[in-house]
């Protein structure tokens, strides 16, 4: 059996505080925001953009939310109150066969420690299972990352072992660190959630 995954466009994904939605050229100074800020990129292993980099990037991602099939979605968190743009949550399908995606987030360094890089993570990995129908959500970070692995754990995504010397960054060689959740998981997490929010 092939599995079919579906191709959406627009997504547009609702939280409490949050939504995640398409983003286009007009967001490119909000986007500026946190590309031009060096904390951004301290554990991330791709260079500080320039402004036109940065602006080609957003091209891309508008361009691949286009294609038929998609495989990447990268989309805007915005804060449901007052729609501003604080970061960027993406997903893209490494293979559809096998029902696996990589996920990544940023978040504006002056909304950092808010919950919202976790909020987003929770919404874009039940994207990943509810809409896409995936069956396994993998993401990797820098060793040193602890907010962002503090941010896997508390979606259910659990490591899974390391790449060693994966990343050079600065001149140096990094492990990346592999976390994964598996559709049954998720669904047991979100369970156990839900009932403990549950009326008394
Ligand atoms: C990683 C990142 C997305 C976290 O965003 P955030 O919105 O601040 O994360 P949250 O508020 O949901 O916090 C998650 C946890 O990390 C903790 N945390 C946040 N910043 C931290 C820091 N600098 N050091 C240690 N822990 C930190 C929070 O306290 C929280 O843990 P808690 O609930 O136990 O208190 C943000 O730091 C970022 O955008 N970094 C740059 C891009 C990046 O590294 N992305 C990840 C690539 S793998």
């Amino acid at each position: 059996m092939v599995r079919e995954v579906p191709t959406i466009f627009p997504v547009l994904v609702e939280g409490e505080r949050i939504r995640l939605r398409e983003v286009n050229i007009d967001d490119f100074e909000a986007t500026w925001q946190w590309a031009s800020r060096a904390e951004f990129f301290r554990f991330l292993p791709i260079d500080q953009p320039t402004r036109d980099e940065e602006r080609a990037w957003l091209d891309s991602i508008v361009a691949e939310a286009h294609e038929m099939p998609r495989r990447q979605y990268e989309l805007g968190i915005e804060i449901v109150d007052g729609s501003e743009l604080i970061g960027m949550v993406g997903l893209g399908i490494d293979s559809e066969r096998h029902g696996s995606a990589g996920i990544g987030y940023g978040i504006s360094p002056n909304r950092w420690g808010h919950g919202y890089a976790t909020e987003a993570a929770q919404l874009i990995v039940g994207f990943a299972f509810d809409a896409l129908g995936l069956h396994r959500v993998w993401a990797s970070h820098h060793p040193d990352n602890i907010a962002s692995r503090k941010v896997l754990e508390k979606v259910g995504l659990r490591e899974e072992g390391r790449r060693r010397d994966d990343r050079f960054v600065g001149g140096v060689w990094y492990d990346s660190v592999v976390c994964s959740i598996l559709e049954d998981e998720w669904r047991l997490k979100r369970g156990s959630l839900m009932s403990n929010s549950g009326p008394e």
